[in-house]
């Protein structure tokens, strides 16, 4: 069963230069976080984190603090703590997706069961917990238990969506703002609260979190049409399977002919993944990869224009680097 997936490289991060050091330091405290008496906890969770994953959320909060001027060890701890919340959503949301690939090898899921998955989620979540509130501050915990909150109302709000391809383009861009970008926005915010930002600073911090989060999960929405599983470490066509009507497929039906939209529209009702090659082509002949690349470049210039007011640094210089990055990626 293992052979298959051994062949698929493991994830790298989407590393900024000035990072990658840093980087090591987050892994090394996820690491020691990690440990547990009870031996299917570090099972699980070595197994998921040892896959590596582009570590976005934790360089977040490492540049936002440099930017604003704060060195301090804490942001290794909340860096690991926003790392450890985002795993937990991945536990749970492979369970959800019945996901059989993540991070270039088979889900936990399919591995140990999905009761695993779901309980050792649960570990990671209350281990993150732990460790904010060793931070020792109120704003703190304010913000990434409202983070968390809004996420798991994003997946519930998707799990509603399901099957459902008369999903408006907000209703999508709301779920999406909840389920990914919201974790963006808080991993932004700590910097700003480690660094004791004003309320002005804090909130330009907020905003580019939640626009590059959009532009993230809209460029993952995309790449599952566009992508290649071997580079992305996940399947292509999950989302169609699943019946998720994703903004490539809100757009494609759009501009499709009466009988692609026919096509497109009974695909999401009953998640016809047999129908892939030909929805990717359609997707495809309508533009729909490029609409949503240009809507994801949109979100991401709106993030870059929300540094403007922040001082001029090499750690802007990478959160600007991180813009294009995030839209430009193919994994
Ligand atoms: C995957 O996030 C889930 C989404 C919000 C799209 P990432 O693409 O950051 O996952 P890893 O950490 O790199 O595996
Ligand atoms: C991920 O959404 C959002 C969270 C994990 C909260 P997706 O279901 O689109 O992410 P992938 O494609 O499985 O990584
Ligand atoms: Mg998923
Ligand atoms: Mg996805």
């Amino acid at each position: 069963m293992h052979s298959l997936f051994q062949t698929l490289p493991t994830q790298a991060p989407i590393a900024v230069p000035t990072a990658s050091a840093e980087l090591e330091l987050v892994d090394a405290v996820v690491r020691a976080r990690l440990v547990s008496d009870v031996t299917l906890v570090n099972q699980v969770s070595n197994y998921i984190t040892s896959a590596g994953g582009k570590r976005i959320r934790p360089q977040l909060v490492l540049l936002f603090s440099r930017a604003l001027g704060y060195t301090g060890p804490e942001r290794f701890e909340l860096a690991a703590t926003v790392e450890l919340i985002h795993t937990a959503t991945l536990l749970h949301d492979d369970v959800v997706d019945e996901a059989s690939l993540r991070r270039g090898r088979e889900t936990a899921n399919a591995l140990f069961g999905n009761a695993a998955s779901v309980l050792v989620g649960d570990f990671l979540y209350s281990r993150a917990f732990q460790m904010m509130v060793s931070v020792n501050r109120m704003r703190v915990l304010e913000v990434l238990a409202d983070a968390t909150n809004r996420i798991a109302e994003g997946e519930v709000l998707q799990l509603m969506n399901m099957h459902d391809p008369d999903l408006t383009v907000d209703a999508y861009l709301r779920m999406i703002r909840f389920k990914t970008a919201k974790l963006f926005e808080a991993s932004a915010r700590l910097g700003a609260l480690l660094a004791h930002a004003d309320a002005q600073a804090e909130e330009a911090c907020a905003n580019y979190g939640r626009s590059i989060g959009t532009a993230f999960q809209l460029v993952d929405d995309l790449l599952d049409y566009g992508g290649a599983t071997l580079q992305l470490g996940k399947n292509v066509g999950n989302d169609l399977r699943e019946g998720k009507a994703t903004l490539p497929l809100l757009v494609a039906m759009a501009r499709g002919n009466a009988s692609e939209r026919t096509l497109i529209r009974n695909a999401i009702k009953l998640g016809e993944v047999t129908k892939l090659a030909e929805i990717v082509a359609i997707v495809r002949r309508t533009g729909a990869l490029d609409t949503t690349r240009e809507a994801a470049r949109d979100e991401a210039e709106r993030a870059g224009a929300s540094l403007a007011g922040l001082p001029e640094s090499p750690a802007r210089d990478a959160l600007l680097e991180l813009c294009v990055r995030s839209v430009e990626r193919s994994f």
